[in-house]
């Protein structure tokens, strides 16, 4: 993989064509893009991310993130199809694990759909564990949830190889 083609960038509000076009296809129950502007504009917990390419400009994958006390909560991931098994996900959750360190959160948590193979296979990679199921959790289709954090920050974000734009 050659990490010089991409850029992190603060998501903004003008990502989200790209974002919504993303998201269509990733979730069965994908966000509505008012949830997004919301974030982007008045929740101030919010950490939300892009990777873009330098070349292009096109948007490649995006994290959305809340952290609250010493929490950070990753809420939605995703990498645009084409894209997918280069590993623009992990760096995505590196760098938001860099952020938290510097916001001096302890741990990071998500929760993943249990039949979800790719996500909770890169979670557990990472260093992610589980501590907890959420029976059904996912209304859409009843599936349950895993809940996973991971403690190791720093042993996370020292996976960084993507700079900022
Ligand atoms: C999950 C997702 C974000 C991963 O993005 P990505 O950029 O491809 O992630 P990475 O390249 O960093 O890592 C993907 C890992 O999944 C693995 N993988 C891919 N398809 C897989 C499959 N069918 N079964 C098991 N593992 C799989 C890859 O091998 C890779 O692991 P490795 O690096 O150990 O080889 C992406 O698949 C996606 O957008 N999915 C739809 C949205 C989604 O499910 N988000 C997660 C919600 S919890």
């Amino acid at each position: 993989m050659d990490y010089e083609q991409w850029r992190f960038y603060p998501m903004r509000l003008s990502d989200l064509d790209q974002v919504m076009q993303i998201e269509e296809y990733s979730f069965p129950t994908p966000w509505r893009r008012h949830m997004y502007e919301s974030d982007l504009r008045t929740n101030s917990h919010s950490r939300f991310y892009v990777i873009r390419s330098v070349q292009t400009g096109e948007l490649a994958a995006y994290i959305g993130s809340w952290f609250i006390y010493d929490e950070a909560h990753v809420g939605t991931i995703a990498t645009r199809r084409e894209y997918r098994g280069q590993g623009l996900a992990a760096q995505l959750l590196a760098y938001t694990a860099l952020a938290a360190l510097n916001e001096a959160m302890q741990y990071m948590i998500l929760e993943v759909r249990v039949n979800n193979e790719p996500a909770k296979h890169l979670y557990e990679r990472l260093g992610f564990q589980l501590v907890g199921i959420r029976k059904g959790y996912y209304t859409d289709t009843g599936e349950d949830a895993l809940l996973m954090t991971c403690d190791n920050l720093s042993g996370l974000a020292s996976q960084l190889a993507i700079r900022e734009g």
